[in-house]
């Protein structure tokens, strides 16, 4: 299950609710699980392995979270700016302001209500993972300029690395 990188339009679509949670939706969740642990990311969204629907997993302080139908509930005014990156934009990183808190909620694979909060890498995870089931990458935070520059860094890296 190869990653979906800058430029497939899967990246950009907004993901779909999941309708019920079956047999199908725990097997993805369990990929993205998989994935995640295979490339050393702290989080992953459905769309990065090509479906486009609202899940998301993380890695964060030694413990797995999956979260379905994410919906953000609160978002800190209070913003950090640190360096970021993206298992779909592999190669490149840049400085990004996100909330410092963030409070997400969704289902369980039992379809339970489930609540994730908390500051810092948590924080940061939740609101890139979100942003990912939205269409968004970090690069869309950054000025045109910046994420111009760092587009062209993207591909030299990836030329570099096909020749
Ligand atoms: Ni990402």
């Amino acid at each position: 299950m190869d990653i979906r990188t800058f430029g497939d339009s899967v990246l950009r679509r907004k993901a779909e609710t999941v309708a019920v949670i079956d047999d199908d939706i725990r097997g993805i969740c369990q990929l993205m699980v998989e994935v995640m642990i295979r490339e050393n990311g702290v989080g992953l969204a459905a769309p990065q392995i090509g479906i486009s629907k609202r899940i998301f997993v993380l890695d964060v302080d030694d413990e797995f979270h999956i979260l379905i139908n994410p919906e953000l509930v609160e978002l800190s005014e209070e913003v950090v700016e640190t360096k970021e990156g993206c298992l779909s934009v592999p190669g490149v990183d840049a400085v990004v302001t996100r909330s410092t808190r963030a409070v997400v909620e969704g289902l369980n694979l039992n379809g339970e209500h489930v609540r994730l909060e908390g500051e810092g890498l948590i924080a940061r995870a939740i609101q890139h993972e979100m942003d990912h089931l939205n269409g968004n990458l970090f690069l869309d935070q950054l000025s045109t300029a910046r994420r111009q520059s760092l587009i062209k860094e993207y591909q030299r890296v990836k030329r570099e690395e096909q020749e």
